[in-house]
């Protein structure tokens, strides 16, 4: 018998309103060196949004990308259940999350939807179980 593909969640609503968040904050961004500016807001389940952009250090290793600076935000605001990010930045294809972004968002937001978008609107989303299929967690150790 031919199985069917697992059901997806269908796509939620509000994501381009979530992307303009992230525009927004993308403007905050700390990016002397790279001038690479990079936002991203997070939402909780709830429809709470928490943004990020990017920070430099001169040491280069230090900077911090704008979806963790998001997610620890929110984490350290005592919030625990997201559904969503979205993520902007000037480049010709939307932007992806790096893999440090992807490792922390796993275990800090489980697999929340991604929506990634350039300045000229281009947009993909994507579930962040997509971005990192074999993931490194918890359940491991
Ligand atoms: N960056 C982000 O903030 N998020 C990404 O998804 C990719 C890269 C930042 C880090 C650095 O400040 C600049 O973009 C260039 O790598």
């Amino acid at each position: 018998m031919k199985r069917s593909a697992p059901a997806r969640r269908a796509r939620p609503a509000g994501l381009r309103e979530l992307a303009d968040l992230a525009r927004a904050a993308r403007l905050q961004a700390f990016a002397p060196f790279s001038r690479f500016k990079v936002g991203a807001a997070l939402r909780t389940r709830t429809g709470e949004v928490v943004t990020g952009c990017n920070i430099e250090s001169a040491s280069y290793g230090l900077t911090m990308c704008a979806e963790r600076v998001a997610v620890f935000k929110a984490v350290s605001e005592g919030l625990r259940e997201f559904d969503a990010i979205a993520v902007v930045a000037d480049s010709p294809r939307p932007t992806a999350p790096c893999g440090a972004c992807r490792q922390v968002m796993w275990e800090l937001a489980g697999d929340i939807w991604v929506e990634i978008v350039n300045l000229h609107g281009r947009t993909r989303t994507l579930r962040l179980s997509e971005l990192l299929p074999l993931p490194f967690d918890a359940r491991n150790l």
